[in-house]
């Protein structure tokens, strides 16, 4: 039997290289979707059989035993060529092909239509270079779009006629019919055929080989749609996409790490300041298909969603949907943007540096189902609370695998656990009023993330009591201060505006900063009982003293446990003299946090 090159790809693709030899011989994990095990093909007592989940293939280092699924059955189990591939087709649950006179035209079809997708690609790769698209080249390079990544992502340009692209490509022997079926046309009866994409800008989609399969346009400004896609066509099923795999999954196999965004222009952004481990799903959620994609070259994908309201429902639905998928070894985690801003924003905005510390700050999926079920609603009576744990258990009985439902309950049974404990609490001490912030300052400033809340709290005190930076320390000190991402714009605007303003002013300064600029401090009740406006200036500056050197303590004890590190392995005279050095500022910094501190615990009562 005559197998097709795309329903082999399909079916490797499909199964788990270590899984399949699982069944026959003993893999050790050895991460990332290595193995390692001893050879089935020769005699040996250490292992040096290996397997690579994501290359799909076997190595012996030993006698040089080298192939993947299908040719393990042929050697190891003696199977004929179609009997391996009859047999691994029935694990992946695929149907045989039925080789068969449509079978063959169906190979040509496809083929045809791949090579109309590469003329197409290279016609509109052609456009983006004529004059007539001077403005798309300008609306790209407004966005921050290079020479260079427009070559490497093929970026091209779709003209705004009617039908130019069917004139030049037929002109090219390609015929009406071929672009149809790669679906580069529109028909409607009793007129002649148009472009589909017309005044647009071309982002190409490529199947893992960097084959193209569809492309998706982009209007330029405003209009509608704003991204026109290629309708779905025989080589190209939407659902089961993911933008960027081609360029993104060997790096993330590399890193063990890969990152799910929403949008082309996310993806592009990401790997425009080096995280090319990034693809996206083409504006539908992530899907099952997707997630068994993601997990072929990580344990733990990234998923990274707007942290506005809608986005953290669809969060909530998401998590719940791919809890039953979980599987040993296997999860999610889960990133929070700050509201309203996509990765390409976050980046413009905060730079790598920002985006990084968000992907950074991902959350599990045990965490993010917590999380996500306590902020609807903080359960208070013992009636919420026995509501909230069955809810949880519920969730937790979708999973299938045992090992991590049990996982889930006892996870969820502890954080409940903490809950019941806080038996009719004080005002204020709940332990969600302490833990729960807002998702913002979940990622940036985790109250177990000390550095970030005393940047915050100098940043507020600078927003309340402006004339403290007219101080030459404090003002270069605060020029200094490494700022959470989310409240980067603001500490620039404060300093801007200190530095314009004679004698600024809290009103002044509230003025010429929007509110929405501040909320995320003003309203994080982790930070309520500091910086307050109504506190004196006497009292501000002493405020300012002891936090800035608790934030400078911080900082300083890093610094010595590594000078510490360092002269223990490298006694010189030199090192030693650093580390007495820094003993001496955190003794000093050590008093003025003590001399502040009685006062600062009176003052928050
Ligand atoms: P976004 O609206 O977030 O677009 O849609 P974007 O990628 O950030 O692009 P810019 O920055 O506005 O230029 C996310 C994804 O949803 C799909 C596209 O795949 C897009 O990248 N989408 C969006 C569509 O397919 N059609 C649309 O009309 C809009
Ligand atoms: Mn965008």
């Amino acid at each position: 039997m005559r197998f097709s090159p795309a329903f082999l790809d399909e079916l490797r693709s499909r199964l788990r290289t270590s899984e399949i030899l699982g069944k026959h011989m003993n893999v050790i994990a050895g991460g990332r979707g290595e193995f390692k095990a001893l050879c089935p093909f020769h005699q040996e007592k250490t292992p040096s059989f290996t397997i690579s989940d994501d290359k799909g293939f076997y190595h012996c280092f030993g006698c040089g035993k080298h192939g993947d699924i299908i040719t393990f059955l042929i050697e190891k189990n003696g199977l004929s060529f179609s009997e391996a591939v009859t047999e691994l087709a029935k694990e992946a649950g695929m149907p045989l092909p039925v080789v068969s006179e449509q079978d063959r035209v169906q190979f040509q079809k496809t083929s045809s239509i791949h090579q109309t997708l590469e003329r197409a690609t290279q016609w509109f790769e052609a456009q983006l270079q004529t004059e007539q698209a001077k403005a798309a080249r300008d609306y790209l390079a407004g966005r921050g779009i290079t020479e260079e990544t427009i070559k490497h992502f093929r970026l091209g340009f779709a003209p705004d006629g009617r039908d130019a692209m069917i004139q030049a490509l037929t002109a090219r022997n390609i015929t009406l019919q071929q672009l149809n079926e790669a679906g580069l046309v529109s028909i409607i009866e009793n007129k002649s055929p148009y472009d589909r994409f017309r005044g647009r800008i071309i982002f190409p989609i490529m199947d893992g080989r960097g084959q193209v399969i569809a492309f998706g346009g982009r209007i330029m400004g405003d209009g509608q749609p704003k991204y026109l896609n290629s309708p779905e066509t025989d080589v190209f099923k939407k659902g089961s996409v993911l933008y960027a795999w081609n360029w993104a999954r060997e790096r993330a196999f590399q890193k063990g790490n890969i990152v799910a965004v929403e949008g082309y222009m996310d993806v592009i952004a990401l790997h425009k300041v080096g995280i090319t481990n990034a693809v996206a799903p083409l504006g539908t959620a992530i899907t099952e298909a997707h997630i068994q994609q993601l997990w072929k070259v990580a344990n733990e994908p990234v998923i990274c969603m707007d942290g506005d309201a809608a986005g953290l429902r669809a969060m909530k639905r998401a998590a719940e949907l791919y809890l039953p998928l979980l599987k040993p070894g296997y999860s999610l985690k889960f990133a929070f943007l700050p509201a309203g801003q996509d990765p390409d924003d976050v980046i413009k905005n905060y730079g790598a540096k920002g985006m990084r510390e968000i992907l950074s700050n991902a959350k599990t999926l045990s965490q993010v189902i917590w999380d996500l079920e306590l902020s609807e609603m903080k359960p208070t009576t013992p009636e919420q609370k026995a509501a909230l744990e069955s809810k949880l258990m519920k969730l937790s009985e979708s999973i299938k695998d045992k090992t991590i439902r049990d996982h889930y309950r006892s996870f969820f049974n502890n954080q409940l656990w903490e809950i019941k404990r806080s038996t009719p609490a004080k005002k204020d001490t709940k332990p969600w009023d302490k833990k729960r912030v807002t998702h913002i300052e979940h990622v940036f400033l985790k109250p177990d993330d000390p550095r970030g809340r005393y940047a915050c709290i100098l940043v507020k005190l600078a927003l309340n009591h402006p004339y403290l930076l007219k101080e030459p320390d404090i003002e270069e000190a605060f020029a200094h201060l490494e700022t959470p991402a989310e409240i980067r714009p603001l500490h620039d605007a404060l300093l801007d505006a200190a530095a314009e303003l004679e004698n600024p002013t809290a009103d002044e300064i509230k003025e010429r900063i929007p509110a929405s600029a501040s909320e995320t401090l003003v309203k994080n009740p982790a930070l309520k009982t500091y910086a307050k406006p109504e506190i004196t200036p006497a009292i501000a500056k002493a405020e300012w003293d002891y936090i800035s050197s608790s934030y400078n303590l911080l900082l300083l004890d890093e610094e010595y446990k590594e000078a510490a590190e360092n002269s223990a392995s490298n006694a010189t005279e030199e090192n030693w003299e650093h580390v007495r050095a820094l003993q001496k500022q955190i003794e000093q910094l050590k008093a003025v946090v003590q001399k502040h501190r009685m006062h600062h615990e009176l003052l928050s009562e």
